[in-house]
């Protein structure tokens, strides 16, 4: 499957911010895993990281007729982005939301996720398998 993967805000700074909650790994080793685990896959994979709420929602547009699934952690934005869900929405491939830690377990604002409804599922709190689980679920579902 042609996939996109999109990491949101902060997930660049991975393996030194809250390593007690995001792990020790970095942004680099966390897309070289997906990297390997799509070869492994026969999948085709574009990955892409923003700070930046515009440049996610470009990045979608742009690869929206490539791509047959999108893996989707957008860090803080899942809580408030009505953007980002107006985008998911308003393309064809299906989206998994991932998360590295479980948002159901933290601070109250971070149980809300309000893409959840446009998403086919949500996988979260297990570190990378997050997205590699959201990779077989797009495979085995869609
Ligand atoms: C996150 C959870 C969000 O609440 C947080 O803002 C992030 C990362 C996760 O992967 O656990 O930036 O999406």
């Amino acid at each position: 499957m042609r996939l996109l993967i999109l990491h949101g805000p902060n997930l660049n700074l991975l393996g030194e911010r809250e390593p007690e909650v995001y792990g020790s790994q970095t942004l680099e080793d966390i897309n070289n895993e997906i990297k390997n685990y799509a070869v492994a896959k026969d999948h085709d994979v574009r990955i892409y990281q923003s700070n930046h709420e515009g440049e996610l929602v470009d990045y979608l547009q742009k690869n929206r007729f490539w791509a047959e699934g999108v893996v989707f952690n957008p860090g803080a934005l899942t809580h408030y982005s009505y953007v980002l869900r107006d985008a998911i929405a308003s393309i064809t491939p299906p989206c998994v939301e991932v998360h590295l830690s479980d948002i159901s377990e933290r601070e109250d604002f971070r149980r809300i996720s309000v893409i959840k409804g446009v998403c086919a599922t949500q996988i979260k709190g297990k570190g990378l398998q997050s997205y590699l689980e959201a990779m077989d679920y797009l495979q085995e579902n869609l």
